[in-house]
């Protein structure tokens, strides 16, 4: 089938064929594995007028990177990254997956392979299953989980800080998932989250602190030290990061004595990370207290941070 057949069969929603006469080889091809990389290699399978099986031996596509906070070496967010393609997999009709399956058998030759895939039960119509929860309730195997043990702050905190904490912890009683609000009103009150706060949270909530911190270094918006007197934001994004931006964090940590996400010992400069700031064609670009700087050369720099006292 010719590329515009393809994509006219394609533009109208249809399933491409699976082959093209008797003597030609399959237009199917099969993908073993349903992380980051088969899903991507399906895709583009699919896009190029191939009819794709993809077949994962867990219950889920999107394997390890599905479970990642964030991704080397630009630092975004990896759910970001890999959701839309889950659901672009999910929906293309010429991708079939076949999740909890294994293939047993392989044989045939190079454009007319036979693969036996072997798939194991779900006991639900996945079909049908609108996954509303009822049947947890029925099932014979329970998750029981251990319980949080006593919290017991390793740092002291002041009368002063109690004070201005319990409002916060009042503000937000009874409030379902109350961690992000009150970790937003310490944020503002604090300026950052300290640590000696943050222990205090995680004895409120009964979350361990852990958790706590996993995310309040999740959000660029959080500060897990004071901040400095200007803030310095490297953008990481993909059309910065091609033309340098990594060198120049680097630089900036070298010539500040800091690495990314600290704070200078005179408090002068916070130095931050971020993604795109919408100013791609001035590519390295910077912020300094909400001031863009592009296509910024390393020679510049010294110039640049004089500028802030
Ligand atoms: S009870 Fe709900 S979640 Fe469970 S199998 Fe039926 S539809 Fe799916
Ligand atoms: S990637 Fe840096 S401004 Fe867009």
């Amino acid at each position: 089938m010719s590329a515009d057949k393809v994509s006219a069969e394609r533009s109208r929603g249809n399933v491409i064929p699976l082959k093209g006469g008797e003597n030609e080889p399959y237009g199917a091809v099969l993908v073993c594995g349903g992380g980051i990389a088969g899903i991507q290699a399906s895709l583009d399978l699919s896009a190029s007028g191939f009819r794709v099986y993809l077949v994962e031996e867990s219950p889920t596509i999107g394997g390890g990177m599905a479970r990642l906070d964030k991704t080397f070496p630009t630092g975004d967010c990896a759910t970001c990254i890999i959701s839309p393609k889950l659901v672009e997999c999910m929906r293309d009709l010429n991708i079939e997956v076949l999740t909890m399956s294994d293939v047993a058998a392989l044989d045939g030759e190079a454009g007319r392979f036979h693969a036996t895939v072997r798939r194991r039960p779900r006991s639900v119509i996945p079909e049908k299953c609108t996954g509303c929860g009822d049947c947890w309730q029925s099932c014979p195997v329970t998750n029981v989980p251990e319980p949080t043990p006593p919290f017991s702050p390793s740092q002291a905190m002041d009368a002063e800080g109690a004070a201005r904490l319990q409002p916060i912890f009042d503000r937000h009683l009874n409030e379902p998932g109350p961690l992000l609000p009150i970790l937003q009103d310490i944020n503002d009150d604090w300026g950052y989250l300290p640590r000696p706060v943050l222990e205090r949270v995680a004895g409120h909530l009964a979350v361990p602190l852990p958790e706590i911190l996993r995310v309040a270094s999740f959000y660029n918006a959080f500060k897990l030290e004071p901040a400095g007197r200007h803030t310095i934001e490297v953008c990481l994004g993909t059309a910065c990061f091609v033309r340098g931006s990594g060198l120049l964090l680097e630089h900036i940590e070298q010539e500040l004595g800091i690495r990314a996400g600290g704070t200078d010992k005179e408090r002068r400069f916070t130095l931050n990370t971020v993604r795109c700031i919408g100013c791609c064609a001035l590519a390295p670009a910077m912020r300094i207290d909400g001031v863009t700087f592009g296509r910024i050369r390393l020679n510049m720099v010294s110039n640049i941070l004089e500028r802030f006292e």
